[in-house]
């Protein structure tokens, strides 16, 4: 089969960091078209430099890289330092890049991509906010129908919030972002909280990055180990979760995960459950089905594919 041609829109983030380079090691899977940086994790001027340093530690200054939208549709930028660091890529010593960003606006490169490549053929990867997403189905909604698949991070249901008490950090940030992708009816995959609190970066899986003995293995192991801190803390598990990199493994190896095909709809009126993912995991509703909701992952055989891919960078 040909690789999918994807487009990963990101708010770098330690996570979305391995995310991108699980794509970037993956060639005979994952055609990257590009890269969009959205404000979430850390501001936009960050996220859209850590994308270039992430593309350069992988050895392809080539990726094209866009700097999107640099707040929420409606609210006031929400950040996560608490959980990332300042820099958002806190844990090893860095390096700005050289590699330049691209000129044109993220959201004109996705929908000036979804226009060109055949409809049905290219496949979006939120991993933070869904501004960029929704600002290009507000402006085009003739790319909507084009889209093979939106496989994203973001929601909880049994896990509930990270944030808040009730909501996931992605779809909380941008709540109304949320509401358009999970109405627009294109095909969703979801990898909530449910998911990636189970993709555990336990030690024994960290030392296996180490083990590369490489600059992406040490990358991964100090990055990792930076945000553990805070979730072994939070959670106390044996490790933090992998969020993100759920996704680009989904697009590789999609029987590592298990899940529902519900209705999932976004709260966006209540102060107090605001950005909840209200997923029909029961079927209680007949509310249409919108999303393939997942609940499990092969962790062990998720973090096998990781080691194997990201050895080869
Ligand atoms: C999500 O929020 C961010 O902090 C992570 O990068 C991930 O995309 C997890 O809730
Ligand atoms: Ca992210």
């Amino acid at each position: 089969m040909a690789p999918r041609k994807i487009i990963i829109d990101t708010d770098p983030g330690q996570d979305d960091a391995v995310a991108i380079l699980l794509a970037l090691a993956s060639p005979e899977d994952i055609d990257l078209l590009g890269i969009t940086a959205v404000a979430g994790n850390v501001p936009l001027e960050l996220t859209a430099k850590n994308a270039r340093i992430v593309c350069e530690l992988a050895g392809k200054p080539e990726t094209r890289v866009f700097a999107g939208c640099d707040k929420p549709m409606k609210r006031k930028l929400v950040t996560a330092e608490h959980v990332h660091g300042k820099t958002g890529l806190d844990g090893p010593q860095m390096q700005d890049p050289t590699m330049p960003l691209q000129d044109q606006h993220g959201v004109d490169f996705i929908i000036e991509t979804l226009r060109s490549e055949p409809s049905g053929a290219v496949t979006i990867c939120p991993i933070g906010p869904l501004t960029n997403i929704a600002t290009a189905f507000e402006r085009a909604p003739d790319i909507i129908p084009r889209i093979q698949e939106i496989v994203l991070m973001g929601g909880a249901y049994f896990e509930v919030g990270n944030i808040t008490p009730a909501a996931e950090f992605n779809i909380y940030v941008d709540p109304e972002a949320a509401k358009i992708v999970f109405g627009s009816g294109v095909p969703l995959t979801v990898m909530p909280l449910d998911v990636t609190h189970k993709a555990l970066t336990t030690k024994p899986r960290v030392d296996a990055f180490r083990a590369m003995h490489s600059k992406v293995g040490d990358h991964v192991a100090a990055w990792t180990d930076f945000f553990e801190r805070f979730d072994m803390e939070k959670y106390g598990s044996e490790g933090a979760p992998l969020h993100d990199p759920c996704t680009i493994a989904y697009l590789i190896e999609p029987q590592l995960f298990k899940g529902r095909h519900i209705n999932v709809e976004i709260e966006t009126q209540s102060d107090l459950t605001l950005g909840m993912t209200v997923a029909d995991w029961w079927r209680i509703t007949d509310r249409p089905k919108n999303a393939m909701f997942m609940n499990d992952i092969d962790a062990a055989g998720f973090y096998a594919l990781l080691a194997g891919r990201l050895a080869r960078l």
